[in-house]
């Protein structure tokens, strides 16, 4: 049976997920405050990037089982569960700024006609939960008219869709048993195919999250420095990744090696996870850890740019392939690129940098790099090639022809998106990857973290 959902946040996660629970066959509703992205998602142009979503969205709009509001308070009346899906920001010392989600949980309070499930899909430090039933409940002043529940979300820019629809778990928090019926009627059609539905206490399910990304971000910092190791030992990283990863006790996902870990998420919640263990008075050593050892990768990235321009990066063209934290996505938050590329800048390289997203912040968060139409276009006439993104389309770039419009044909492959031997035919004189032998960083200095596990 269909269930009525509204949706509060249209950005990656609220959009993504009304789409898809529409898909299921559920009546929703998406609510953002933004009336500019309502008007630009009813004109069939979505405000964020990500593979197929348009099309979900225009065909379950047409179905009518997916409509968009400015208001929340007509969106949420008559409805079984209302989503929060805004943004957590991290506030200056780390924390999760949860100001959005308290004011869209009174909003609804102050809306509902019947019983609804208030559901936290926005990721949320443990008790956030607890603390918006309090909120409510004050509002209300009867426990019977609502419940929490908290539904982390699982999706990766860029394969969200995908996430959604098949997702290795679907974690539900909830202490209430009417509530939990109408979460798993709304999961219903993804259980019903073989999908694990995980039910916990609230606080348990607001652990998970932080768990898993937190988890991830310390696997690939791991693989990061085993990448390091390999190079001065005469080892391949990528054949490391691929001889543990297939133990399924450990799994070949996110065992990459790269520039360091960015995005949205991972600095963020790594940071939050941090604070709340500090505040439990608990120690996290290793996603502290891990945190100052990626701000310790891409510092040393800036050090490899300089290495491959023989020490020093001063009138050097530098031409960049990707620019946004992973490829298929044009987010730029907290992507490695934000750190990399400023410093070679004020060290007098000349920076242009191609990303086939044409990310629409590239310009205010990367002022001193020149945005170019084309790979061809930034390699021309550059002393170094670094690719910074891995984006699918860069494999099936022409190297021949990017080389050819080199100054000095060298690549620096920070995604080992190519090999040495298709680079050197295709007429490089230089490729460096990581974590492979070759070039090796050898004794490269890697500046100490310091202070910047609080930045
Ligand atoms: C991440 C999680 O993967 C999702 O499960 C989660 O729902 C989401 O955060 C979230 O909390 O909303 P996302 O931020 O889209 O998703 O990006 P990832 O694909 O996880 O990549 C994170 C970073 O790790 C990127 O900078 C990526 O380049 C890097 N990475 C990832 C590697 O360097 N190597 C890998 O093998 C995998």
């Amino acid at each position: 049976m269909s269930v009525k959902i509204t949706i509060i946040g249209t950005g990656y996660v609220g959009l993504v997920s009304g789409a898809c629970f529409a898909e299921l066959g559920h009546d929703v509703i998406c609510v953002d405050a933004d009336q500019r992205k309502i008007d630009m998602i009813a004109e069939g142009r979505m405000p964020i990037y990500e593979p197929a979503l348009d099309q979900l969205v225009a065909r379950n709009v047409e179905l009518g089982r997916l409509r968009f509001s400015n208001s929340t308070k007509d969106s949420v009346k008559g409805r079984d569960a209302v989503f929060i899906a805004v943004g957590t920001p991290s506030d200056g010392a780390g924390r999760a700024d949860l100001r959005f989600v308290f004011a869209a949980a009174m909003e609804v309070a102050n809306a509902i006609d019947q019983f609804t499930v208030i559901v936290t899909k926005s990721t949320v430090p443990v008790g956030t939960n607890h603390q918006v039933y309090s909120r409510v409940l004050e509002r209300l002043g009867h426990p019977d008219a609502f419940a929490v529940a908290s539904n982390p979300e699982f999706l990766r820019e860029g394969a969200a869709i995908q996430d959604f629809m098949e997702p290795d778990r679907v974690v539900i928090g909830c202490e209430n048993d009417r509530a939990k019926a109408v979460m798993e009627r709304i999961y219903a059609p993804l259980t019903v195919k073989g999908s694990r539905l995980v039910a916990t206490n609230i606080e348990t399910a607001e652990m998970i999250k932080y768990a898993a990304n937190a988890f991830l971000a310390i696997k690939v910092s791991f693989i990061n420095e085993v990448a390091d190791l390999c190079e001065v030992i005469n080892a391949n990283v990528n054949d490391v990744a691929l001889g543990i990863g297939l133990d399924h006790r450990i799994g070949a996902a996110f065992l990459k090696t790269g520039p360091g870990w960015g995005g949205s998420c991972f600095p963020k919640d790594t940071r939050a996870l941090l604070m709340t263990a500090r505040d439990a008075g608990m120690p996290a050593t290793i996603v502290q850890s891990a945190i100052e050892a990626n701000v310790s990768r891409k510092k040393s990235m800036v050090e490899r740019v300089r290495r491959m321009c023989g020490g020093s990066v001063a009138g050097k063209k530098i031409a960049v392939l990707g620019v946004t934290f992973k490829g298929q996505t044009d987010d730029m938050r907290e992507s490695p690129s934000l750190d990399i590329l400023p410093p070679l800048v004020l060290e007098g390289a000349v920076v242009e940098a191609y990303d086939p997203s044409n990310p629409h912040d590239a310009a205010a968060l990367l002022p001193e790099v020149t945005m170019a139409e084309s790979a061809i276009a930034a390699a021309t006439d550059a002393d170094l090639i670094v690719v910074l993104t891995e984006w699918m389309i860069f494999t099936t770039i022409d190297l021949a022809e990017l080389a050819s419009v080199m100054r000095t044909p060298a690549l620096l492959d920070l995604r080992n998106l190519f090999d040495r031997g298709k680079a050197e035919a295709a007429g490089f004189t230089r490729y460096v990857s990581l974590g492979q032998t070759g070039e090796s960083i050898g004794d490269l200095a890697i500046a100490e973290p310091s202070a910047a596990i609080n930045q």
